[in-house]
């Protein structure tokens, strides 16, 4: 007998997505091989490495342990959408690049929404709240210490463009558009 199958209608990366799953279909299979945003990995399949993560309405949360059904209207972010709108990495991303965070790269999507969200909550972090702040994930290859000064670098990139975006609106050309 085939498994009764239910339509589920996500917004994934700002897009509308519809798709026909069964009940039991993890949402991270449903992102890989439903939708082909591949960018999400999936390592332990039981909510311990962080390698799905992705925000689920701006919150991380593992998509191994989710079922797609239950991710019914939500607005869904993983690693392909984090970039900026014009197609240039993101400030996370551009740490990670800038500070050798990954190796193999396989535990990197999980590692780039967490910090995101993680940024999003807290914009300054100490050492020990960027240490924290990574804590859930599993890397088995570069030992956390660039990701860690990632997350440092990221928090410094974000307010350094901050900065210069308030300062751009003051000039009088900036203040005049
Ligand atoms: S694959 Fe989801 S937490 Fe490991
Ligand atoms: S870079 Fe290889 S597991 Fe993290």
């Amino acid at each position: 007998m085939s498994e009764e199958q239910h339509d589920v209608r996500l917004v994934v990366n700002g897009v509308t997505r519809e798709i026909r799953v069964p009940a039991r279909r993890l949402l991270s299979d449903a992102l890989r091989h439903d939708l082909g945003l591949t960018g999400t990995h999936v390592g332990c399949e039981h909510g311990v490495c962080g390698a799905c993560t992705i925000l689920v309405d701006g919150r991380p949360m593992r998509a191994c342990l989710m079922l797609a059904v239950s991710a019914e209207g939500a607005e869904l972010t993983t690693v392909e959408g984090l970039t900026e709108p014009d197609g240039s990495l993101s400030p996370v991303q551009q740490a990670f690049a800038e500070c050798h965070g990954l190796q193999c790269g396989f535990c990197t999507p999980g590692f780039l929404t967490t910090i995101t969200a993680g940024l999003r909550e807290n914009p300054h972090p100490t050492h020990d709240e960027a240490r924290e702040m990574v804590g859930g994930n599993l890397c088995r290859c570069t030992g956390y210490q660039n990701i860690v000064k990632a997350v440092e670098r990221a928090a410094a990139i974000t307010a350094e463009t901050a900065a210069a975006v308030a300062e751009t609106a003051e000039t009088p050309e900036g203040a005049a558009r």
